[in-house]
């Protein structure tokens, strides 16, 4: 994936930039978090169910509250995400909280077969589900190597579990005032960014780069 790697790069730089102002906003409602809301939605909590004593990958967690969420419903957790400072702040929650989740800073790609991933508990084949959600696919130009990595680490049988806005979504510019994108994958996409969707009048700017990736 070294072709990528200045995408990503800029990508990580772009949503350290984001964690600082989301995790004091309304939208994340950290405060109420902290006292036992969860962050998950009815959708997927009935999709998955009963997750008590499962083992649960959550790819690009962002700073936790969905995985510490997937915790509190008995999971056993571990959340990876790009962004250092979203993985600190997770780390954080999950030791204030007394819960039980690992985060690992990594690249999704990083986690592919040959990596030799020395992490404790994310061994190989060993998740009954990997979970991903809002916002994701989007950040990522291979999925064909992003499912690889997905059943490498999910047991056979696992569940594969991923909830996220429709691709059309993504043609739209930065406000969402109008379409200016391909529905394909023709192109990497660069946009540069201000202000965040927790706060559009934050005061931080960051070119990120995507790709689309038509249903
Ligand atoms: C929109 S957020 C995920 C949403 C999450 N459900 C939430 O709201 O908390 C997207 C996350 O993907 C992460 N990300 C982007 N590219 C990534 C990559 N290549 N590998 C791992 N994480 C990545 C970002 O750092 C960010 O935390």
């Amino acid at each position: 994936m070294n072709k990528y790697e200045k995408f990503f790069a800029a990508n990580k730089a772009s949503w350290n930039k984001r964690t600082v102002i989301h995790k004091d906003s309304a939208f994340y409602d950290l405060d109420s978090f902290k006292k036992g809301k969860s962050s998950l939605n009815k959708i997927e909590l009935e999709a998955l169910g009963n997750v008590q004593g499962k083992r649960l990958l959550h790819l690009q967690c962002h700073f936790g509250m969905d995985t510490l969420s997937w915790a509190r419903e008995g999971a056993i957790v571990t959340g990876v995400d790009l962004s250092d400072k979203a993985i600190k702040l997770a780390r954080e929650i999950n030791a204030d909280l007394q819960l039980k989740a690992e985060f690992i800073c990594s690249n999704v790609y990083d986690l592919a077969d040959g990596n030799n991933y020395a992490i404790a508990n994310l061994n190989k084949t060993s998740f009954d589900i990997v979970f991903t959600s809002y916002g994701t696919i989007g950040w990522l130009p291979d999925l064909d190597k992003w499912a690889e990595i997905i059943s490498l680490y999910l047991k056979p049988g696992g569940t594969f579990y991923i909830v996220d806005f429709h691709p059309a979504l993504w043609m739209m510019d930065n406000d969402f005032k109008f379409i200016k994108y391909d529905y394909f994958n023709t192109a990497v996409i660069e946009e540069e960014t201000v202000g965040t969707y927790t706060d559009r009048e934050a005061p931080i700017k960051s070119i990120e780069y995507g790709w689309n990736h038509p249903c």
